[in-house]
């Protein structure tokens, strides 16, 4: 178990390159499973999650190189099915192996997902989606077991709420499948566009991507690809609003503007200065106090909950008053009990956070308990005065590479050490 040891209260100042994406990385080693020839990528974030997804892909008879590019080498046939015995159970992403192994094999037993405990987190709309494909799934001792006898077939299906993976699975189950298939009521997320351009550069044909209806026309195998990861919106936006909070002046390159300008807008509209330079060059500029405002979390093109833990750390040294509203998880305020105990003034009600901005928040040993949690404790640790220890720190480096080298090359003073280290400093 490890630690983040911050001594806080230095201005970030410096540019720093976003890793590949994480949750598109994701998505796109699920979609491998789809290939009987060489999967190429480059890019690929070097965390945790993804480290997960290859020992699965390792289980199913894939060779994994990991060199310059990730290569990722099809067995003749996919001689196992049966996931229940790999880190399958600890992460969200590897729920896309369902549409993954019930198109390319047509059977599939896998543990109920993991991931961050943000919510109940259902899975039925995926259920009911790869359903009306033609398969047959039953949740047993905690496991999924899909099969699909006579393989998939396209379908029109209406998602009943713009689900990420569920639109992911749905996507990549079509691109086997006999016939075409339309996703109406699609979610429009990084993720969910990089994986459609994956596809579509392995000759699958897809209409639509990154609008609330998709159609994907399936075929009978997948063309060899390379393809690189592209950069990571969540965790760019992760350092500019650490780069706000700390009165710093922070530029983040190698990622679209495009998915981050919800949050651009929202740090706009709390007084940063933002700079984009040719669309993948982002710089913050916080060289005043922020204002108070008011966010409001939902599916893309909303403003994305996975930044709403970080902004509300942020938010907590504004002036006047904030209201965060998150609507898209019903537990997603983990953050907030761990941030009072640095000074932050915020009651919780229901899914809504109401924040009294104070000068100053002070350093105090905090626990993540989930990814973005966790980010949004070494955000408020970075901007307290005096030394914060983020405990669980292993909840971050699922979703964060080169987290200590990133902060060291903004000027933070961070020491990542083991929590008995930890114990001794504190
Ligand atoms: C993906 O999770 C991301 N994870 C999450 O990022 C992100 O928060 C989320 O999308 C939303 O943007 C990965 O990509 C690996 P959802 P996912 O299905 O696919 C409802 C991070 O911090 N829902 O859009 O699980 C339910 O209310 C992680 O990087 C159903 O009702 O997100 C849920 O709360 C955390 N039925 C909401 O959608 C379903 O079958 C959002 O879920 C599925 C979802």
């Amino acid at each position: 178990m490890s630690a983040l040891v911050i001594e806080g209260g230095t201005p970030l100042r410096g540019r720093i390159t976003a890793q590949g994406c994480k949750n598109s990385a994701l998505a796109i080693l699920a979609a491998a499973a789809l290939f009987e020839d060489k999967v190429y990528l480059t890019n690929v974030p070097n965390i945790g999650d993804v480290r997960t997804m290859l020992s699965i892909l390792r289980s199913l008879g894939y060779k994994i190189n990991w060199g310059t590019g990730l290569t990722i080498k099809a067995g003749s046939t996919i001689k196992n099915h049966d996931l229940t015995q790999t880190g399958a159970g600890s992460i969200r992403g590897s729920l896309l192996f369902l549409g993954a192994l019930l198109g390319r094999t047509g059977k599939v037993v896998l543990p109920m997902p993991g991931g961050c405990n943000i919510g109940t987190r259902p899975i039925d709309l995926h259920l009911k989606g790869l359903s009306m494909m033609g398969a047959e799934i039953k949740i047993q001792s905690g496991n999924i077991i899909g099969e699909a006898p006579s393989g998939l077939k396209g379908a029109y299906i209406y998602l009943d709420f713009p689900s990420v993976g569920a639109t992911e699975n749905l996507m990549i189950a079509a691109s086997l499948a006999s016939g075409d298939t339309t996703i109406e009521n699609a979610a429009q997320d990084q993720q969910v566009v990089e994986l459609g351009k994956f596809l579509m550069s392995s000759g699958v044909k897809i209409r639509g991507l990154g609008t609330k209806v998709i159609h994907i026309k399936g075929k009978k195998s997948l063309d060899s690809v390379t393809f690189r990861i592209a950069g990571d919106s969540i965790e760019a936006g992760t350092y500019l609003i650490a780069g706000a909070a700390t009165r710093g002046v922070v530029t983040v390159d190698g990622v679209d503007v495009t998915f981050l300008r919800p949050l651009l807008f929202k740090l706009q509209e709390a007084g940063m200065e933002i700079t984009v330079t040719n669309g993948h060059e982002i710089s913050v500029d916080a060289y005043d106090r922020p204002k108070g405002i008011t966010i409001k979390t939902m599916p893309f093109p909303g403003f994305p909950t996975d930044l709403q833990p970080m902004m509300s750390s942020f938010l907590t040294l504004a002036e006047g008053r904030s209201v965060i509203v998150e609507t898209v998880y019903d537990g997603r305020m983990g953050h907030v009990n761990e941030l009072r105990k640095m000074g932050a003034q915020i009651d919780v009600e229901g899914n809504t956070a109401i924040i009294d901005g104070v000068q100053k928040l002070s350093g105090a040993p905090v626990v993540a308990s989930n990814l973005r949690a966790g980010a949004s404790l070494v955000v408020a640790g970075l901007s307290a005065e005096g030394r914060t220890i983020v405990y669980g720190l292993e909840h971050v480096m699922r979703g964060y590479s080169a987290l200590e080298e990133k902060l060291r090359a903004l000027g933070a003073k961070v020491k990542l050490v083991s929590d008995e280290e930890a114990a001794q400093i504190a």
